[in-house]
């Protein structure tokens, strides 16, 4: 297959692109150092990739991920970096074929993880990000209470999402302070494991046992700003529909906020200069001395945000310049 002969709009991945970013993060985080978040890239195809590059345990946001992992057979160890309270999910992972292993932060959802008949737990402590996890100094106590639960505590976790686009400067010291949070914590409940990080601070963490990072994979124009060495590989393939010709004139194409995740901002249109996206189009205009396309021709979309992005569609094609090599599904959608 080619690749002009692709529906539009659909999601491709650069294949050099992603065997560069998987290369470039296992030098960095090899073997199951790297727990790569299911999170930004919801295929189990995609997961088998990074399995076969020597990692083999995930990290996942939603027990869908965790059970769809499973269920492909790559339950070897399933990291449910999140807060669940259904207790119906809770003893779906808890049957599952599968290590799954779910963070707690609280006396409520230890409770529902040991009345699932969930076996394994991290405490997850809040390192600065606003969001789930303990305060540290309530850490220990909750470890003791999860042991007296029956549940084995495997260590902790500790999300700093806060600092990931911090710029260059002032980036590690922060992280150092973050986690300086997290290992206080860990000290007080033990056990083998301090879980966190993510793509934008796999470079500097570096107290952490094992990186949750999956942005890396496929990146977005918005990682693409910290200068990573990281590769774009999505992009949103897009016919142009309609072409209003002139020095000021604009032309469409057909993916818009339905088809792109658009919360870290607008996409880029290669070679063009992005206007603005609604519901099914994105307009754009020509660079400055450059052309507008014809209609009928094929753009490429770059997303500021991937995990939102591929979570609205249901494959993605694998492409080597105009070859179409492979088609992933993007099964781990929904919750
Ligand atoms: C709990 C958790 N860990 C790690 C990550 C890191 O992912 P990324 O590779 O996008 O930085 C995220 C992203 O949202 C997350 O929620």
């Amino acid at each position: 297959m080619r690749l002009s002969d692709l529906s539009t709009p659909s999601l491709l991945v650069d294949a050099p692109a992603f065997a560069h970013n998987v290369a470039v993060m296992g030098e960095a985080w090899p073997g199951t150092t790297l727990r790569p978040h299911v999170k930004a890239f919801k295929s189990t195809s995609l997961a088998r990739e990074l399995a076969a590059a020597g990692h083999p345990a995930f990290c996942a946001a939603t027990p869908r991920e965790v059970l769809g992992l499973a269920a492909a057979g790559l339950g070897a160890d399933l990291l449910l970096a999140n807060e669940v309270l259904d207790g119906a999910r809770l003893a779906a992972m808890a049957s599952a074929d599968a290590r799954v292993t779910v963070a707690v932060d609280s006396e409520a959802t230890i409770a529902a993880a040991a009345g699932a008949g969930i076996g394994e737990v991290l405490i997850d402590v809040d390192v600065g990000c606003l969001r789930c996890g303990c305060d540290p100094s309530v850490a220990g106590r909750l470890a003791e209470l999860a042991r007296a639960r029956g549940l084995h505590v495997r260590g902790v976790m500790g999300y700093e999402g806060q600092l990931m686009m911090e710029p260059g400067a002032t980036k590690e010291e922060r992280v150092a302070g973050a986690m300086h949070r997290l290992l206080g914590a860990h000290a007080e409940v033990g056990g083998d494991v301090v879980s966190g990080g993510g793509t934008g601070t796999y470079a500097v963490n570096r107290w952490v046992t094992e990186l949750q990072a999956g942005s890396f994979t496929l990146m977005d124009t918005d990682y693409g700003r910290l200068g990573l060495p990281f590769r774009q590989a999505l992009s949103l393939w897009c016919t142009v529909v309609s072409v209003h010709a002139g020095p000021s004139g604009w032309a469409v194409a057909d993916g818009g906020l339905k088809a792109l995740g658009m919360d870290h901002g607008n996409p880029s249109v290669v070679g063009h200069v992005l206007v603005y996206c609604s519901d099914e189009h994105s307009t754009f205009a020509a660079t400055d001395g450059g052309m507008l396309p014809s209609v009928g021709d094929r753009v490429r979309l770059l997303p500021a945000h991937v995990d939102p992005t591929v979570a609205y569609h249901e494959r993605m094609y694998v492409v080597d310049g105009e070859e179409v090599l492979d088609s992933w599904a993007i099964d781990l959608r929904n919750w």
